[in-house]
């Protein structure tokens, strides 16, 4: 049986190592030696003949590499797929191959220009014949799957490369007889490991460690129960016997110089089809059109690597640069993913980007029913903070109630059809939610870069700034602060107990009472340290004038809390008397609405505490509706909880002393965002300084 199977070398009269282009090459050049190259080549030519043939192509001098005949090509029974290598050092192998291969009688396909794909290096087909393992990332396109698929009439499972150590599939995996496989995991993507799992069972998986990785381990020849490799550990040769072969090693320190060993001095030119197999490729393609400032805003170049970190691959089919700075650029950029998941996650984060199809590709959004009141479609389409439409019946329709998080939920009414960014307990039987990702599209302001420099005040994109730009920041909230309030518009603030304990509780009270605060959102916290203190002047105990903790004070905040709940409101309590200044004295006074959303940590609470959490949270995008800015004020919790209800559009400027959570709500890749980190004490007695100084500026200029 084994004298059918044929393997093709050549031999390495030329083989050298003449140039870098992979990280085992580095430091290399020239640094190998020719005898022990000889000697290690023949010791595996003399292995690999006691049990198959060996052909031989005649080695050209020029091309050192050309030893390497695991990149000739891919072939499966008479088909043979020729490699376009990715690195000119190595394209002038492809005629002698292509010349081989032709004089054998083999069926040759060539792949497009600038298709790179290097052959049974990054293509391997499962021992028993079942399908192939094709490798993307470094050499070879994800867009040649396809194409081997339809030449080999082969299932291809597509893996990506992400070591750049193992930048060829047989670097790193080893398909063995009896569905068995070698493999190191860490050289693949999450998903491709998902992918493997599913393949390959357990007991048939044989992954072993960087050690014997980076010896090339995988990178071996198995003719039925032999495998034949460089050296590796004793440990890894036990398994690998264990599992019914027997382990030959043939030292290959010289190969390794140039990024290879056993497997890729070899390519086996046996190999049988099996029958009952099919062209199946899980590889998808889509085009998507980006428009706007794609380079000055940086975004095709985002759109380019969220593609690649995402697993997918693409190709740039048409990019217009426009040729003022004022002019807007467009890109065809075709994407290619290994699956329909992977697929949609990407087209998910362009939309979010404003990719959109190409007015030829362009259909409807698909609609499935909700079938059960809370619950959407398993792949229904998750929103974004970006203004959002969506294309039903041949119309864009724009989503109302813009939020993250959301599904997409259609009705129709006598006016045609309406679009609602819902959450998913909201959903209800008889509306269709939008699934997958076609038919939809964000709307991303196009600012160009003049646009952004006059507006002096702008929020430039999404910073955190350093203590010393603190008041930069102040004169720029101030003077939003000011024209929301001058011409009608709405402030929310998010306030954490922090702000009454740092003092900035009657700066807080000074903006709400001067009418710059239209909605307050909170928890039980706040409202009890800021009515303590009103009351008692302490706030968790601690006396607010002296900074001293007061004997008895630790009762303080269980004390207003009874006080209050003997009212029954903080409205009843302020009216009584019980509170005659502060922030929630302020809110009740002036009828600016709060909520206060309950926690499990909370005292009390006070009777105004919503402790059903789905019901505050309604509260909470209630007050949000219509809301110009947001002031996020030493509250993680609540500032999250905010940030997630919020559209793009909105100005949120999120103050704390915990770079982190700065960072963290500041970071919504919507340019309105800033971040402050300072303590919020301070920060509110600038801000009220300042909108002083803009206010009598005002009057004096009038008088
Ligand atoms: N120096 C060669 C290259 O980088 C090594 C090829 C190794 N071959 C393989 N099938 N892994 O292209």
């Amino acid at each position: 049986m084994t004298d059918s199977i044929r393997f093709l070398m050549c031999a390495p009269d030329h083989y050298d190592v003449d140039y870098v282009i992979n990280p085992w090459m580095e430091g290399n050049v020239h640094k190998s030696s020719r005898d022990r190259a000889v000697e290690q080549w023949e010791k595996l030519y003399h292995v690999l003949k006691e049990n198959a043939v060996v052909d031989l192509v005649p080695p050209e001098k020029g091309w050192p590499d050309m030893v390497f005949t695991a990149n000739a090509g891919l072939l499966l029974g008479n088909t043979f797929v020729l490699s376009r290598f990715y690195h000119k050092e190595r394209q002038g192998e492809e005629p002698y191959f292509k010349a081989w291969f032709e004089s054998k009688g083999f069926t040759v396909h060539e792949l497009p220009k600038d298709l790179p794909f290097e052959g049974a290096g990054d293509a391997l087909l499962d021992r028993e014949g079942r399908w192939l393992w094709a490798g993307y990332g470094f050499r070879s396109e994800l867009d040649s799957h396809p194409l081997l698929a339809k030449w080999l009439n082969i299932e291809v499972l597509s893996l990506r490369l992400v070591d750049e150590r193992f930048y060829h599939l047989d670097t790193c995996f080893c398909p063995l007889t009896g569905g068995y496989l070698l493999y190191y995991p860490a050289a693949f993507d999450s998903y491709s490991n998902r992918l493997i799992e599913m393949r390959v069972a357990p007991e048939k998986r044989i992954a072993i460690e960087e050690a014997d990785a980076a010896n090339f381990a995988c990178n071996a020849v198995n003719i039925d129960k032999i495998v034949v490799m460089n050296k590796v550990s004793e440990a890894l040769k036990t398994r690998i016997t264990q599992a019914g072969f027997q382990v030959i090693e043939t030292p290959m320190s010289e190969f390794l110089k140039a990024g290879g060993a056993c497997k890729c001095l070899t390519l086996r030119v046996t190999e049988p089809v099996q029958e009952d197999r099919s062209a199946n490729v899980m590889v998808e393609s889509r085009t998507i059109r980006m428009e706007g400032h794609l380079l000055d805003a940086g975004l095709i170049s985002r759109a380019l690597d969220l593609i690649i970190e995402n697993g997918g691959s693409f190709q740039v089919l048409n990019f217009n640069l426009g040729e003022q700075r004022q002019s807007t650029s467009s890109a065809d950029v075709k994407v290619s993913a290994p699956s329909h998941d992977v697929m949609e996650e990407i087209m998910g984060m362009l939309i979010d980007l404003g990719a959109v199809p190409p007015p030829q590709e362009i259909c409807d959004a698909i609609l499935e029913p909700v079938v059960q009141d809370g619950v959407g479609p398993d792949d229904f389409y998750v929103s974004t903070i970006y203004p959002t439409e969506v294309r039903v019946n041949g119309q864009w329709v724009k989503a109302q109630n813009q939020r993250m998080d959301g599904a997409v939920a259609i009705t129709e009414t006598a006016d045609g059809p309406v679009a609602k960014c819902k959450l998913l307990r909201d959903l209800k039987v008889g509306e269709k939610v939008v699934v997958d990702v076609v038919g939809i599209r964000t709307i991303r302001k196009t600012e160009s870069r003049e646009q952004r420099n006059s507006q002096e005040f702008s929020f430039m994109s999404g910073s955190v700034s350093s203590e010393r730009r603190v008041e930069l920041v102040v004169e720029q909230v101030a003077w939003e602060l000011r024209q929301i309030r001058d011409r009608g518009g709405k402030v929310v603030v998010t306030a954490g107990p922090v702000v009454i304990h740092t003092g900035g509780g009657e700066h807080l009270a000074h903006l709400i009472r001067e009418g710059y605060v239209q909605a307050l959102l909170g928890g039980n916290a706040i409202a009890v340290h800021d009515m303590e203190q009103s009351n008692m002047g302490t706030s968790l105990g601690v006396d607010m004038k002296r900074g001293i903790a007061v004997r008895g004070g630790h009762r303080h905040h269980l004390k207003i809390i009874n006080a209050v709940r003997r009212y029954g409101s903080i409205a009843k309590a302020v009216e009584a008397g019980l509170v005659t200044n502060g922030v929630m004295y302020e809110c009740v006074k002036h009828n600016i609405p709060f909520s206060l959303a309950g926690s499990i940590r909370d005292d009390g609470p006070l009777p105004d505490t919503q402790m059903d959490l789905v019901k505050a949270q309604e509260e909470y995008t209630e007050l949000l509706r219509g809301a110009d800015m947001v002031l996020m004020l030493s509250s993680m919790l609540h500032s999250i909880g905010v940030g997630n209800m919020t559209p793009a559009g909105v100005k949120m400027v999120c103050v704390d002393i915990n770079p982190a959570v700065v960072t963290k709500l500041s970071d919504r890749g919507s340019i309105e965002s800033i971040g402050v980190v300072t303590d919020v004490g301070l920060f509110l007695s600038l801000l009220v300084n300042q909108l002083d100084k803009l206010t009598s500026r005002h009057h004096v200029a009038q008088s």
